[in-house]
């Protein structure tokens, strides 16, 4: 039986200046080093960055990001700048159908390669990266640095778009 009462499918729409705070919300969640909304308005407002966000809600006036994807685009190549999901949501599809979107985005702007960092014990991440068809070509040893003087792996990935 359907249940009409199922949250609808999220759908991916590029960021607005208005999603600043959201988006700020949102990284603070997914890493120890939040950006503030300032910055966040800063990098929606700069042309050279993509945004992708996944907003979910009934209606246009209630949706509400529940993740989001920034890319920083020059010449032929592109970097991850961050990705985030709600913690509450992941698990969903929703990183890749934003990665999906992105990656459509950046082949248009004819853009030939994807980069990203990711820590090497980032599971999710790298499982979710390897889906999309990056491939490891280089890493940063201690180039994280966590609470108590830890330090983590940083793995660079590519991904060919072309
Ligand atoms: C990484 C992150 C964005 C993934 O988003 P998500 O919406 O949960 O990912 P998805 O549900 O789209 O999963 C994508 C793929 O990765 C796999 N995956 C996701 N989470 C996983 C986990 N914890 N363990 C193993 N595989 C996982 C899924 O199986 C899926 O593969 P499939 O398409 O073959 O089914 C999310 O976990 C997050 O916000 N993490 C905190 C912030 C972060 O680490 N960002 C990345 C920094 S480089």
């Amino acid at each position: 039986m359907k249940c009409w009462f199922a949250a609808p499918q999220p759908i991916c729409e590029p960021g607005r200046i208005a999603d600043a705070d959201d988006l700020a919300a949102l990284h603070a969640i997914a890493f120890r080093h939040g950006w503030p909304a300032a910055e966040m308005e800063a990098l929606i407002a700069d042309p050279s960055v993509l945004v992708v966000v996944a907003r979910e809600g009934r209606t246009p006036f209630t949706r509400r990001p529940v993740g989001f994807v920034m890319v920083r685009a020059a010449a032929d190549e592109a970097e991850v700048l961050t990705l985030a999901v709600a913690p509450r949501r992941r698990g969903r599809g929703i990183g890749r159908l934003m990665m999906d979107e992105m990656i459509r985005r950046l082949y248009f702007l004819r853009v030939g390669a994807l980069f990203l960092e990711v820590d090497e014990g980032n599971g999710a991440a790298r499982a979710l990266y390897q889906r999309l068809g990056f491939r490891e070509v280089g890493r940063r040893p201690n180039y994280y640095g966590g609470s108590g003087g830890s330090t983590a792996n940083a793995l660079v990935m590519r991904a060919d778009l072309k």
